[in-house]
Formats: C-alpha cells, sequence, structure tokens
C-alpha cells in the first residue's frame, strides 16, 4: 500500500498554491519529494480534516504535478508547516494530532522560555548570549552590559521578521543610545531604562553579539536543521545574511542580503578559518535541535540564527520553528533548498515505515 504523507498548511498559502500564486512556501519542491521518494502527497488546512470519517479533503498532485482537489484518507504522518495564533486552529491541530503523527508540534512560543531551555543543557551555555526578563530586577544587570561596553538587544517574546526589536548601545558618560527600525536617539541610562520598562511590554534582553561584518556591515547566519529520513538530526545548509549598511537588523524581511556562508565568512575570516567556523555553528544548531527535542519529542525541522563574534565564536541568536526556507533560494544554494523541502518528507517516510 501506498505511504501517505500530509502537509498542513495555512488556507491562506494553500489557496495560493492552488491559484499558482508564488508564497514563501515552494509546493513544487514537495511534489518532488514526494515523487523521488514514492509516497502520496495530500497538502490540506485544518477546515479539510474530517477525523470522523478518516478523510482529508486537500490538494493531491496528478501526473505533471498539477493539483487536484481531492478526499483521501487521513494520512499517517504530517508535517505541520502552518502556524496558528487563535484558539480555533490551535484546537484543530490538537485534534489532529490526537490522530496523527504530527510534527513539528503546536506549542506556545515563548522566547525566552526557549532560551531557559537551552540552557538546561550546560555544554550549550558557553554559546547562548546572557539574557534576562524585562523587569525592574534586571537594572543592574542592564547597567554592567553598558558599562562592559556591550550592546543590549530588546526583543519581543513572540516576535519575528526583525519586528519589534530595539537595540540599545552605550555611549561616553553615563548615556546610551537607542535604536529602533525607524529611529535612534540618545538618553541617559536610566531614562532608557524606564523606557523599556513602560513601553516593552512582553520583551526580554539579550546581550549583543559583537557580531563580524562584512563591508562595514553586520553578519549572521541562518542554520538549517532537521531530522532526515534517518530520524536524526542533520544541517542539510546554511546561509549567510548580511544587513544593510547602518542597519542592526539582519533579517531579510529588513533588507538583509543573503550569501553563500563559506564565500561571505571566508572574505572575513580566510577560507580555513570559515570552514571551521561553519562546522562549529553547524554542532551549535544540532544540539540546540537536540536539546529542544528532547522536552518536544516531535520537533522536526528548525531553522537557528546564529551570529558569529568578531573573533569567530558562534552564538544562538533564536530558534525559528517555522524556517521559511527562503534564504536557501535567495543565495543561489537550489540544490539545498530542494533538501530542506524533501528531509522533512523522508523523515515523515521513516515515521510511517519504522516508527518515530
Ligand atoms: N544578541 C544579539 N546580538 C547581535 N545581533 C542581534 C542579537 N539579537 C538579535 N540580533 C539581530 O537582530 C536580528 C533579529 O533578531 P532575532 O532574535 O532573530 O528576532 P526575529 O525573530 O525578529 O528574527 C538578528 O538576526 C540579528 O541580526
Ligand atoms: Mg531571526
Amino acid at each position: 500500500m501506498a505511504l501517505r504523507v500530509g502537509v498542513l498548511l495555512n488556507r491562506r498559502i494553500l489557496q495560493k498554491a492552488v491559484r499558482g500564486v508564488r508564497t514563501f512556501e515552494r509546493i513544487e519542491y514537495y511534489v518532488e519529494a514526494a515523487r523521488e521518494l514514492d509516497v502520496e502527497l495530500v497538502l490540506f488546512d485544518t477546515a479539510g480534516a474530517q477525523l470522523n470519517k478518516g478523510v482529508v479533503t486537500g490538494y493531491v498532485p496528478g501526473a505533471r504535478g498539477k493539483l487536484r482537489h481531492r478526499t483521501v484518507e487521513l494520512p499517517g504522518a504530517v508535517h505541520k508547516r502552518a502556524l496558528y495564533r487563535g484558539a480555533v486552529g490551535r484546537r484543530a491541530v490538537a485534534r489532529l494530532q490526537r490522530r496523527v503523527y504530527l510534527f513539528n508540534p503546536e506549542i506556545p512560543w515563548d522566547k525566552y522560555a526557549v532560551d531557559q531551555l537551552l540552557r538546561s543543557e550546560p555544554r550549550l551555555c558557553p554559546n547562548l548570549p546572557e539574557a534576562r526578563p524585562l523587569e525592574p530586577a534586571s537594572y543592574a544587570w542592564f547597567q554592567r552590559q553598558m558599562d562592559a561596553g556591550r550592546e543590549v538587544f530588546v526583543k519581543p517574546r513572540r516576535g519575528s521578521l526583525g519586528l519589534g526589536i530595539l537595540k540599545v548601545a552605550p555611549l561616553p558618560g553615563g548615556r546610551c543610545r537607542l535604536q529602533s527600525r525607524s529611529r535612534r536617539w540618545s538618553v541617559s541610562m536610566g531614562e532608557a531604562w524606564r523606557r523599556l520598562i513602560r513601553t516593552c511590554k512582553h520583551h526580554y534582553l539579550q546581550a549583543g553579539i559583537p557580531l563580524c561584518q562584512d563591508e562595514g556591515c553586520r553578519v549572521d547566519l541562518r542554520v538549517v536543521v532537521q531530522r532526515g529520513g534517518d530520524g536524526r538530526w542533520h544541517v542539510p545548509g546554511m546561509a549567510a545574511k548580511r544587513a544593510p549598511r547602518r542597519g542592526f537588523l539582519t533579517n531579510v524581511a529588513r533588507g538583509a542580503s543573503v550569501h553563500v556562508p563559506e564565500e561571505l565568512l571566508g572574505r572575513i575570516f580566510g577560507p580555513r578559518e570559515a570552514a571551521r567556523i561553519l562546522e562549529e555553528c553547524a554542532q551549535l544548531g544540532l544540539r540546540a535541535a537536540e536539546t529542544l527535542a528532547a522536552r518536544h519529542p516531535r520537533f522536526a525541522d528548525l531553522g537557528i540564527d546564529v551570529g558569529v563574534d568578531q573573533e569567530g565564536k558562534p552564538f544562538l541568536i533564536e530558534v525559528n520553528r517555522r524556517d521559511l526556507r527562503i534564504m536557501m533560494g535567495l543565495s543561489g544554494q537550489h540544490s539545498v533548498h530542494r533538501l530542506v523541502y524533501k528531509n522533512p518528507i523522508a523523515y515523515a517516510r521513516h515515521v510511517l515505515l519504522e516508527g518515530a
């Protein structure tokens, strides 16, 4: 009997895919992977799942890859690519999760809580920038960072795409410079702190990493970490992101450019040192994924931001539970781009054949 694998998408993305409209999701790579791995694919959204009947209505690729609207038996394994902010979507996922092997799980995503979880692994601690909750008791820590000449990043606990992030940099004479996406201004340290406490309600603090730079622009890496056809974690590839001039965010959505990491880090550190650093970044990504998966076993696909400091030491900046995967294409690494779509399908196949 054929193995059936589902990909759960947000409705809007699914509708666009069916109409052939481009989104971050490269549907044709799922189709290609399914063909190569000889599995039957169904793309669906939560409304398509009819659990009482054990079927799902969605889209299956026909001959030549064209998507057809079909009702098929519920797949045994589902790769969840959708994110749900509301209770309705979350409940639908919870119901689905009870019937099929669904990865990645829908869990509350608080970046500070993720940081604390990662810190439970002692081998990760040297590569985690210090972090603190944004609360009055953290002022002494904040002052110490400023006194040490270090920047502090103030980040929303649930943010993404670089939105809502503030950078605080020390200035001489007990002052500091605040920088947001659209403005920068300088105030005294005490004023900065009062402002942060007053206006940043759901944020946390992270010590700044003195990121390595290329032509005066800050650089960090996206490390993709996924389970593959053998059920184990792998790093199929990485991409380097370079902030625009004077920018402090390396998000593509904030205007960063994307590069092949060996080339970009090679320019900064030389090719041998770059290879060593990238290997360390991959190991850091793998260790972080294993640590998170020890608590949430159904994690299978993560995109990790890793900053490399000017000495070449990697630090984990954040873990993304749904990597948009666009950076592989934008950096011209097309075979890696395909591979990051294939691994989850191969993992689903592995789960169906051998169990998780
Ligand atoms: N501690 C830090 N040190 C240096 N740069 C940082 C730090 N934290 C964030 N950044 C910069 O801000 C960007 C966005 O931060 P990140 O934590 O990845 O949040 P988001 O979910 O919005 O992408 C990073 O890619 C990096 O360029
Ligand atoms: Mg990020």
